[in-house]
C-alpha cells in the first residue's frame, strides 16, 4: 500500500526540524504535500498527519473500536496507572470516561470558576511592580492550585504544598517514560528507575490518604470538587469507582490539565500584550464574555498546545484517498487544521474577532481533539484561561521581555513557548478601575 507523499528526510532530521519549529514544520509540509502526508519520526516511527476536517469528522465520529488512542499512550501507564482514561480503550475506557465526564459538565465548571478567581487573585498580589519571570512559571503554579482545589478539593496550604512537591517530583521525571525498557528496571535508589519508583510511591501515599479522608468527610454529600463527585459517581451497574481507580483518574487530571492550561495562558500572555487593540477592548469591557471568550479561542487557534491528535489503526482505513494499513499512527493534525487560509484567512494574525461570529466546528477547531477521546477538561481549561486573563488584565500592566513573540517549540509533547513567555509587571493597579481609568 502506497502511504501518502511527505518529507523524506531520516527520522533523525524530521524530528529535529519539528521539535525546533514545529508550526511552521507542519504547516509547510501540508502546504507541500496536501491534507494527507507521511512522516517518519523518531521513536514514535511512521505517521500520517490528516489536515482535511471533513476526513477528521470521519475520524473522531466513527466506529471507534477501529481507531485506538489509549495503545498510544501505554508508556504513560506506569505513572498514570491501568485504569487511566488516558491509556484505555474500548468499553473500559467508556466506563472510565462516563464517570469522569459529569463533574466537567457545564454548570459543574461554572462552579469552579470562583475558585479560579481566588487562586488568580493570591497569584497577582505576590507579584511586584518592575518584577521580571517566565509568565509559564507563575500560570504552571496557578493551574496546579486550581487542580488541588478545583479537582483533589484540598485547599489547605500545606496540604496542597505537599502534593505539590510529591506530584511534580514525578512529573518532573517524564522523559523516562520513553526511555528503552532496560532502562526501566529498579536498581535502587540511585539508579533513575528507582528514584522514579520512590518518587512514584510517596505521591500514591499522599494520594491514597486523600481518598481515605474524603470517602469519610462529614460533608462529602454537600462537596463539588471533582473527587467528591467521583467517590459519590456510579456506574451502569450501580458500581462505585475503586480506590485505584480513582488513584489513577485523579493523577491523570493533574498530568493531563495542569502544564497544558498554563501553557495556554502563557501563550495568551505572549500575544495579548503584543496586540494593543485586543487588550484595550478587553479592557473597554471587562464583562465581555463573548469578547474573552474569542480571545481565549483565538489562542489556542494561532498557538494550540498540542500539534495533533493521535489514533492507531486497528484495520486498514481509506484517508485522504490513501489505503492505510492497519498498526499505522493517523494524526489530526490541530496545528495544520487552524492555519488553513480557507478557514481562518489570513491565518497567522491573531484577531480574536473572527471568533465574534460563532463560527467555529467542531471539526475545524480542535486544541481539545474529538470525539469519544475529546479533552475532558476542555470547559474547565477555558473557564480557567478566560477568568486568569480578565484578572490579570485588569490589575496588571504586563512588558513582554523579548521583543518578538517567545518561538514555539516542543518539550515532551506539547508545544510551549521556548523561554516560558518573560514578562516585566509595568504596573499594578490596585483595583481593576485604576488601570482601566489610566
Ligand atoms: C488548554 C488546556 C488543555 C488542552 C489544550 C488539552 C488538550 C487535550 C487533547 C488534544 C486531548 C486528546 C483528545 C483526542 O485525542 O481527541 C486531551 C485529552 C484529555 N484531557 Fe485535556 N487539554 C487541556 C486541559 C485539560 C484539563 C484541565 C484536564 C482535566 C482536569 C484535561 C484532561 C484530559 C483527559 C482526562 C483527556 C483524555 C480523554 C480521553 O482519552 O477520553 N485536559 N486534552
Amino acid at each position: 500500500m502506497a502511504l501518502p507523499p511527505g518529507p523524506r528526510a531520516p527520522a533523525v532530521l524530521n524530528t529535529a526540524r519539528l521539535v525546533r519549529k514545529p508550526i511552521e514544520t507542519l504547516v509547510a509540509w501540508h502546504r507541500r504535500y496536501g491534507d494527507a502526508f507521511t512522516v517518519r519520526w523518531l521513536v514514535f516511527g511512521t505517521g500520517v498527519y490528516v489536515a482535511d476536517p471533513d476526513e477528521i469528522r470521519g475520524m473522531f465520529t466513527g466506529d471507534q473500536s477501529t481507531l485506538l488512542a489509549g495503545e498510544a499512550n501505554s508508556p504513560l501507564s506506569p505513572v498514570l496507572g491501568q485504569h487511566s482514561v488516558l491509556v484505555l480503550d474500548g468499553p473500559e475506557h467508556l466506563r472510565q470516561r462516563k464517570l469522569l465526564l459529569p463533574p466537567f459538565q457545564g454548570s459543574a465548571v461554572a462552579a469552579f470558576r470562583e475558585i479560579i478567581r481566588d487562586v488568580a487573585a493570591a497569584e497577582i498580589a505576590r507579584w511586584r511592580e518592575g518584577g521580571e519571570f517566565p509568565i509559564r512559571d507563575r500560570m504552571r503554579s496557578l493551574t496546579f492550585e486550581v487542580i488541588c482545589r478545583a479537582v483533589f478539593g484540598v485547599t489547605e496550604p500545606e496540604r496542597v504544598e505537599r502534593l505539590r512537591a510529591a506530584l511534580l517530583a514525578v512529573l518532573d521525571m517524564g522523559a523516562i517514560f520513553f526511555a528503552p525498557s532496560f532502562m526501566r528496571v529498579d536498581l535502587g535508589r540511585r539508579s533513575p528507575w528507582g528514584r522514579f519508583r520512590r518518587r512514584l510511591a510517596a505521591a500514591d501515599a499522599l494520594i491514597y490518604n486523600e481518598i481515605e479522608r474524603r470517602r469519610h468527610a462529614p460533608d462529602l454529600e454537600q462537596r463539588t470538587d471533582v473527587l467528591s463527585l467521583l467517590l459519590r459517581a456510579r456506574d451502569e451497574e450501580g458500581e462505585p469507582m475503586t480506590d485505584v481507580e480513582l488513584r489513577d483518574e485523579l493523577f491523570t487530571m493533574l498530568a493531563a490539565g495542569h502544564e497544558t492550561t498554563a501553557t495556554g495562558l502563557a501563550f495568551a500572555f505572549d500575544l495579548i500584550p503584543r496586540h494593543p487593540e485586543v487588550l484595550a477592548r478587553l479592557r473597554d469591557a471587562p464583562e465581555d464574555d463573548s469578547y474573552l471568550d474569542a480571545v481565549v479561542t483565538e489562542t489556542l487557534r494561532v498557538r494550540p498546545v498540542l500539534d495533533a491528535a493521535e489514533r492507531t489503526l486497528a484495520v486498514p482505513r481509506t484517508v485522504c484517498g490513501y489505503d492505510l494499513p492497519a498498526g499505522i499512527r493517523v494524526y489530526p493534525a490541530i496545528a495544520c487544521v487552524h492555519r488553513r487560509e480557507d478557514i481562518y484567512p489570513e491565518a497567522e494574525r491573531f484577531r480574536p474577532e473572527r471568533f465574534l461570529d460563532g463560527k467555529t466546528t467542531a471539526y475545524t477547531w480542535l486544541p481539545f481533539g474529538g470525539g469519544i477521546r475529546r479533552c475532558i477538561g476542555a470547559a474547565l481549561a477555558q473557564a480557567e484561561m478566560a477568568e486568569v486573563i480578565r484578572a490579570v488584565v485588569a490589575r496588571v500592566e504586563l512588558e513582554p521581555l523579548r521583543p518578538e513573540p517567545d518561538p514555539v517549540v516542543i518539550r515532551g509533547i506539547t508545544l510551549v513557548p521556548k523561554h516560558g513567555t518573560p514578562v516585566r509587571i509595568k504596573r499594578l493597579a490596585g483595583t481593576p478601575h485604576e488601570l482601566v481609568a489610566a
